[in-house]
Formats: C-alpha cells, sequence, structure tokens
C-alpha cells in the first residue's frame, strides 16, 4: 500500500501519519487517536481500526489479537431516553 493512502477517511490520515508515530514510540491505538483523531470520525473507526491495528502488530510484532483497540465512550451528543425505551421494546419482541 502506498504511503499515501488515506487509511481514515472520516479524519484525511495517512498511512505516513501512522507510521510516522509509532516509529516515534507512540504504539497504541488510544495514543494515535490522541495525535490525529483518526477513529473518531462518523464511522468510529469501523474503517481505519483494523488498518492501525494491523499497522501496530506489524511494527510491534505482536498479533493482531493481542492489540488493544480504542477505547469506547458514550455518544457526544445526547440521546433521548424514549428513543432507547423504543428500542429495548425492540429486542422484546
Ligand atoms: S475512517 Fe477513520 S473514523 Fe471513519
Amino acid at each position: 500500500m502506498d504511503e499515501n493512502t488515506i487509511i481514515c477517511r472520516c479524519s484525511d490520515i495517512t498511512l505516513k501519519e501512522v507510521r510516522d508515530l509509532i516509529s516515534e514510540g507512540y504504539v497504541t491505538y488510544d495514543e494515535i487517536k490522541r495525535i490525529t483523531r483518526i477513529g473518531m470520525g462518523p464511522c468510529q473507526g469501523k474503517t481505519c481500526g483494523q488498518l492501525v491495528m494491523r499497522e501496530i502488530a506489524s511494527a510491534t510484532g505482536q498479533n493482531i489479537k493481542d492489540v488493544k483497540f480504542m477505547t469506547n465512550r458514550p455518544p457526544v451528543v445526547g440521546v433521548k431516553l424514549g428513543l432507547i425505551a423504543e428500542e429495548g421494546k425492540k429486542d422484546e419482541k
């Protein structure tokens, strides 16, 4: 893959940027996320997450299963309790 390939389309982060950070010693997903905002776009890392984890695993010699994915946070925007209740009712059916 070309190093100028954008691996996070939500935040316009290239493969080179991720590799540079890893070579500087940032070898966890959360560290890279805090610096670049990778994984914080609308898809919440569903597109770029595995690519970043693969780069970390490759650079550190870890198995990708051992690389910790980002810490999940609650939604940034408020969610009405009525919506949550409706979703719960759907699960009961
Ligand atoms: S592609 Fe990275 S957060 Fe969506």
